[in-house]
């Protein structure tokens, strides 16, 4: 598995990734639906296409990483999650932050960590200071990130600020 730079090409590939490996399948309609991907990968792929990487496997890609570089200045973002203010005062220090996903047939075979380097390498380009995730206390995925050095947890509201400085 190789990691490479994201291209237009792979959108519709991501996206199938993006549903696959979802937690949430019940949508009411197919606004809905458009909505929960803008939000969590369409937007990055939009406007922040340069931090996005993709794993490739022998056949096709298999998984991917997108961040953007400054969440405190990403308004659509405060404006659609309700949970985006939760963990600001931390953004200083942690500006970036990241969404991975590989598909099922990918994980456990240590492509995240790839994916991971790949875009901290871009972001440290860009002088970016620190960079962070959130996920669920008691998520399976947490050993993931503790392993790849994002070590400085903060836990409010049952989410959990996972940090990395760079
Ligand atoms: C989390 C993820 C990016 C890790 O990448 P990976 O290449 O599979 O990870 P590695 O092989 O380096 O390490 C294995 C660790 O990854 C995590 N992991 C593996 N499969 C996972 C899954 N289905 N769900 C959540 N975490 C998983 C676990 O922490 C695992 O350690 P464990 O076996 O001791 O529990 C990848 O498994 C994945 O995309 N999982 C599903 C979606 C997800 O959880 N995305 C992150 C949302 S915040």
């Amino acid at each position: 598995m190789i990691v490479r730079k994201y291209h237009l090409k792979d959108r519709q590939r991501l996206k199938e990734i993006f549903f696959e490996t979802s937690t949430r399948v019940n949508f009411s309609n197919e606004c809905e639906r458009e909505s929960f991907f803008q939000i969590y990968l369409g937007h990055y792929l939009d406007n922040y296409f340069e931090y996005t990487f993709v794993l490739e496997g022998s056949e096709r890609v298999l998984g991917y990483i997108c961040a953007c570089p400054n969440s405190y200045k990403d308004s659509y973002l405060y404006e659609e999650l309700s949970h985006y203010g939760l963990f600001e005062d931390l953004y200083t220090l942690y500006p970036a932050h990241l969404h991975i996903n590989l598909t099922q047939q990918a994980q456990g075979k240590g492509g995240g960590g790839k994916l991971i380097e790949a875009l901290i390498t871009e972001l440290q380009k860009h002088q970016c200071q620190g960079i962070h995730l959130i996920t669920a206390p008691t998520a399976r995925n947490r050993s993931f990130y503790l392993k790849n050095y994002f070590q400085d947890e903060y836990e409010r509201q049952k989410k959990l600020f996972m940090g990395r400085r760079l």
